[in-house]
């Protein structure tokens, strides 16, 4: 593994967040290994909506719903299985068992975690951060990854997610 990289963009609205994480689906699939993404960032900030971004351009169709409450969503998709978890009422790391969390980490397939921070160990093993944040109207991300892969992928990474036409607009 060499140093992280980490690469910011702003954001301009709610598709601008979706189209990362369509950007993101591109990049990550098919799911051949297990891959952990963090979602981070103050409640409010897009998680959800990068997410909800993701699973849509996997192919996923309906109400794409916040795991608030129920903690996991699982999905299958044209790419794999995608498991999707919002941590923020996690009580005690230990919880995650009941999730079934150590199982679907060691096979192929994607698990974004919102708020990851609420399980030190899983945080560990984070493949890719994305950090979401907002200051005033100003919305911003930054993705870090470290690795080759995780590399390239960043070195791909377009300029600005304004600009909704080109490979993004679906
Ligand atoms: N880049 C953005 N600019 C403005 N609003 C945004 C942006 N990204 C997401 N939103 C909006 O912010 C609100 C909260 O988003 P959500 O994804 O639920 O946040 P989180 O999961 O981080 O709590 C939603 O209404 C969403 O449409
Ligand atoms: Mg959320």
């Amino acid at each position: 593994m060499g140093q992280p990289e980490t690469l910011s963009r702003q954001l301009a609205d709610a598709q601008h967040t979706e189209a990362v994480g369509g950007w993101l689906a591109d990049r990550l699939a098919p799911f051949a290994e297990p891959l952990l993404l963090g979602l981070t960032g103050p409640l409010g900030a897009g998680k959800t909506t990068l997410a909800r971004g993701l699973l849509r351009a996997l192919g996923v169709g309906g109400r794409i719903k916040s795991p608030t409450y129920t903690l996991i969503e699982p999905y299958e998709t044209m790419a794999g299985p995608v498991h999707h978890l919002d941590l923020y009422r996690l009580a005690e790391p230990g919880e995650l068992e009941f999730l079934g969390l150590p199982d679907f980490l060691e096979e192929p397939g994607l698990v974004l975690v919102e708020w990851p921070e609420k399980a030190p160990l899983l945080m560990k093993r984070l493949n890719y951060l994305v950090a979401l944040d907002y200051s005033g109207e100003q919305r911003t991300m930054s993705i870090t990854g470290s690795g080759k892969a995780a590399t390239r992928m960043l070195a791909s990474l377009p300029t600005s997610f304004s600009d909704q036409s080109g490979p993004l607009s679906r």
